[in-house]
């Protein structure tokens, strides 16, 4: 199947609803009051280190990026909700870099981030929540492309990744400096086409224990 051509208009995250569920978890837009349920995650020195940010030394810091969300959000360039499992906030989505034009180009594409409190991996919770993110940005918000990206020795995320049907398009070896030495990034991308065609047989309803 080939993806169909972008919608005319640009859709707005504004316009649509964000409040998304899926069978073990609610997704939400994150908002200043998570600062609390987020602190412990976002301060632990060691917890950050397959992502792009610093841990968070004082909870302004957390406040800040929680605006700074909020901005995203207000100028159509992303959209960040939180995992809520058990009524606690329990990780973090995130679509990113929302872009859908360059020059005379439409390029309708986002780069897809997560994490998840430790206490819980291992149970396909974040496969089924970006499984959710997924049917958001291809079929309510209209996207074509999902980027995603992870260190070679994050095997969780990888196996995320893969088991949600996206391309391996390349390897960027020793990207970027992180703790005292150079990380390679594995690179993926799923277009509209590729998940239309996916998603009917993706193992993600495979039974884990909560
Ligand atoms: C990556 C992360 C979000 C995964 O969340 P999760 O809810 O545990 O993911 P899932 O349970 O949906 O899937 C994890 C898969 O990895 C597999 N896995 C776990 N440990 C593994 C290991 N050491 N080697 C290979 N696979 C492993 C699991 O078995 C599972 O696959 P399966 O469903 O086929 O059994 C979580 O580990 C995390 O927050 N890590 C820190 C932040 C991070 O790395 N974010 C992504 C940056 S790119």
């Amino acid at each position: 199947m080939s993806s169909p051509p972008p919608r005319t208009k640009i859709p707005a995250l504004s316009e649509l609803s964000l409040e998304l569920e899926t069978p073990r978890l609610t997704l939400r837009p994150v908002r200043a009051t998570d600062v609390d349920d987020l602190w412990p995650y976002v301060s632990d020195p060691a917890f950050p280190k397959q992502m792009s940010w610093a841990a968070h030394t004082q909870k302004s810091e957390t406040l800040e990026y929680l605006q700074s969300v909020e901005k995203s959000l207000a100028d159509n360039t992303g959209a960040d909700w939180a995992i809520v499992h058990g009524g606690k906030v329990i990780g973090k989505i995130s679509l990113d870099s929302i872009r859908w034009e360059f020059r005379a180009w439409r390029i309708d594409r986002a780069e897809l981030g997560y994490w998840l409190a430790p206490e819980l991996w291992g149970k396909g919770l974040m496969t089924e929540a970006a499984h959710r993110v997924l049917v958001f940005a291809f079929d309510e918000l209209g996207l074509h492309k999902i980027t995603v990206g992870c260190f070679d020795d994050n095997k969780r995320s990888r196996r995320v990744i893969e088991k949600l049907g996206f391309r391996h398009v390349g390897t960027l070896e020793d990207d970027v400096w992180r703790d005292g030495a150079w990380h390679t990034h594995l690179r993926y991308e799923l277009t509209a086409a590729r998940w239309s065609d996916v998603t009917t047989t993706m193992p993600i309803s495979r039974p884990h224990p909560t």
